[in-house]
Order: C-alpha cells, then sequence, then structure tokens
C-alpha cells in the first residue's frame, strides 16, 4: 500500500478554515484523486482508470474529503469476496494543507457509518514496518473503535515483489461494535 514516510510532492496548499465535507466519490472524482496522489510521493501511483472505477463502481467503500471544492482527502476500500464483515483499506491520503485535523480517521468513519456498511465488524490494511504515520493512523483507529490490532506477515519483500518492494503487514482491526463507528465520526 505505502512506502513509507515521505514528503508530499506539492508543497504550495495553504492551510484554509472552511469545513471539510466527507462524502461517497462520484466518477467525475477520478481524475482529482489521481492527481492527489500522484502528489503523493509515499504512495504506490495507480493509473487514473484505476481510480476511476474505484470512484464508481467501489464507491460505497471509498470516500473523498471536499474542502471549498478541492478534493483534499481520500480513501479506497472494498470488501473481500469472501469476507463480508471486513473492510479493507487500499489507500488512505490527506493533501499537506488538511493533515492533522483528524481527516484520515474521518474518511474510515464515514466509510464505515454508512448503511450499507452494516456488517462490516473488521478494517484490514497492509502497512510496511517503517510506515509511522499508517501505524500511528491505524492504532489510532483500533484504539477509537475500543478494539484490538493484530498484524502478521502478508505480502514478502523476497516472494512477492522480487526484492523491489519493502513486505507488507497484514494489520486487523477488530472485531468492534457498530456504536464506537461514530466516535471515529467526531
Ligand atoms: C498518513 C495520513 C493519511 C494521515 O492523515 P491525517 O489526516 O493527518 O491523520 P489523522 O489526523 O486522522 O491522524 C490519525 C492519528 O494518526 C496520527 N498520525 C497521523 N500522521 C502521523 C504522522 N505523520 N506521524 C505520527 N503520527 C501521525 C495522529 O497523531 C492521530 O493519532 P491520535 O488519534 O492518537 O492523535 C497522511 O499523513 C498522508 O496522506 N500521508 C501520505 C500517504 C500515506 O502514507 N498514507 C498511508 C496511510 S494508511
Amino acid at each position: 500500500m505505502i512506502y513509507g514516510n515521505a514528503a508530499l510532492k506539492d508543497t504550495g496548499s495553504q492551510q484554509s478554515d472552511a469545513p471539510i465535507l466527507f462524502r461517497r466519490p462520484r466518477s467525475e472524482d477520478g481524475h482529482s484523486v489521481w492527481e492527489l496522489i500522484s502528489a503523493t510521493a509515499a504512495l504506490d501511483d495507480n493509473s487514473s482508470y484505476c481510480n476511476l472505477l474505484q470512484c464508481s463502481h467501489f464507491a460505497s467503500t471509498c470516500a473523498v474529503a471536499e474542502r471549498d471544492g478541492a478534493i483534499v482527502g481520500w480513501l479506497s476500500g472494498y470488501v473481500p469476496p469472501d469476507r463480508e464483515d471486513t473492510l479493507f483499506v487500499w489507500q488512505v491520503c490527506v493533501g499537506s494543507q488538511a493533515r492533522g485535523q483528524g481527516v484520515a480517521s474521518r474518511l474510515i468513519g464515514a466509510v464505515l457509518a454508512r448503511p450499507s456498511s452494516s456488517r462490516i465488524r473488521y478494517v484490514e490494511c497492509t502497512i510496511t514496518q517503517q510506515n509511522t504515520a499508517s501505524w500511528r493512523l491505524f492504532g489510532s483507529v483500533a484504539r477509537t473503535l475500543r478494539t484490538q490490532l493484530s498484524k502478521a506477515e502478508y505480502f514478502r519483500k523476497d516472494i512477492h515483489f522480487k526484492g523491489t518492494h519493502d513486505s507488507e503487514l497484514a494489520v486487523t482491526i477488530g472485531p468492534f461494535r457498530r456504536e464506537q463507528v461514530a466516535a471515529l465520526k467526531a
């Protein structure tokens, strides 16, 4: 999912006090999402077509954070076909101008709070060992949901990436009670 704690490639964005709206993505958001991810050095780039599919076919398990009409945060996720009770979080990305304001946590909360997520009791993702921001984010999510976080080796550097990418650990948060989800939206 992510390579580390590298800084955003862009640097020019201004802070704003305008409210942030959390909502399902629309297909028209796909290219802006692609631009946000492309500007974030820490994240794997995807094709814009991939982001278009996420914003359309997978909209119910993805979310955007919008401020002043601009996409400042993004979460892509899906429910693995054989695990209906799980939200797998693929990427979380918050623009530099919106970090440190709970946007990433609220993106996760926004997806979990939807009626379509009523069966979800676990959040999963994969994280490289050295990605401190991700460990902190998902550790915080587990604490807020008042449940445990477990990790296990998953995609290995030697076997799955032929040495080109650090190993990804599978992280599982849960089970959590639905009532706790509201705490992530605060
Ligand atoms: C990681 C990222 C998504 C965090 O977004 P954010 O909106 O600033 O995160 P939040 O404000 O929701 O923070 C959630 C928790 O993570 C912690 N955290 C977030 N970024 C952190 C960082 N860089 N270093 C240490 N802790 C961090 C916060 O302190 C908070 O913990 P708390 O609830 O115990 O106070 C954002 O920095 C980003 O997009 N980074 C580049 C892409 C990336 O690495 N994505 C992978 C994340 S899965």
